[in-house]
């Protein structure tokens, strides 16, 4: 039996992924700070969901990650799924705090992770799909420090294949656009009606989606790499250019 390990289990696409890979008979290791969301998801998935809360911006409660004993001791599978986005400002008018924690998250947390966890995954030949976002390829206004973060996870992906060469371990880096979770309402510090009012009338992809994406890219065969997948939503498309005239 395989066993994965899901960070922001919680919620959205992680929590989503958590019952994909235990439907298909896969050990889950579920993380995310509300122990309360993740006891109801072992309560739902059983004995083959292990619940550990923990921080992103926590290293030393990483670290601990690496260190299971036992039946959960060993690990094919990491997905770096945790992550969020500030309010969508300019950066001049933006909250350092808000900023600092998306870094951490994003960025710092899943290095740490990552690395901790990487002599388990070359024992296993194992695999790291990782959460970036169209925002990592495609700027738009309000959302530097959130798309800087993504093109980051972006390119760690892509470069730690390099590291890996040789180890059998695969490397992905997945690029959704729009999907409804509750990202929006953390972006938006809890507004459920604007959260609600974004994804009205544009049949946003579902957690469910993206759970099926990442379980299908876990389970193709040993010789085969997805470097990265870039989905949308089909009412999604791209902004244009944008121009300021001169008065
Ligand atoms: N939804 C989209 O449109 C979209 C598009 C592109 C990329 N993504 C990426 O997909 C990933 C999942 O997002 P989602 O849409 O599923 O959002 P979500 O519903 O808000 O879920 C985010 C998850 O991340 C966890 N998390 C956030 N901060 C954390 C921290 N400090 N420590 C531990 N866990 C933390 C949350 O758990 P706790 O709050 O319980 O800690 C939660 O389980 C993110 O990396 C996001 O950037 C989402």
């Amino acid at each position: 039996m395989k066993t994965v390990l899901i960070t922001g289990a919680t919620a959205g696409i992680g929590a989503a992924s958590a019952r994909a890979f235990a439907h298909a008979g896969w050990r889950v290791i579920g993380t995310g700070r509300r122990a309360d969301r993740l006891r109801d998801l072992q309560e739902e998935l059983g004995a083959y969901f292990l619940p550990l809360s923990v921080d992103m911006q926590d290293r030393a409660g990483l670290e601990s990650l690496a260190k299971l004993e036992g039946e959960w001791s060993g690990v094919d599978c990491l997905i770096n799924n945790a992550g969020l986005a500030p309010p969508m400002a300019d950066l001049q008018d933006s909250e350092w705090d808000k900023l600092q924690t998306v870094i951490d998250t994003n960025v710092t947390g899943l290095v740490a992770l990552t690395r901790a966890l990487l002599p388990k995954l070359i024992a296993s030949q194992g695999s790291i799909i990782n959460l970036s976002s169209v925002a990592a390829t495609y700027p738009y206004k309000g959302g530097a420090v959130y798309g800087a973060t993504k093109a980051f996870v972006r390119q760690f992906s892509l470069m730690l294949r390099n590291d890996l060469a040789g180890t059998g371990v695969r490397v992905t880096s997945i690029e959704p656009g729009m999907a409804e979770t509750e990202f929006t309402l953390v972006r938006n510090g809890g507004d459920q009606a604007a959260s609600d009012a974004l994804y009205d009338g544009i049949d946003p992809m579902t957690p469910e989606d993206l759970a099926e994406t990442i379980l299908w890219v876990a389970s193709r065969p040993p010789h085969l790499n997805i470097n990265a997948l870039e989905l949308m939503p089909t009412r999604q498309n791209w902004a244009g250019f944008a121009t300021n005239r001169k008065a």
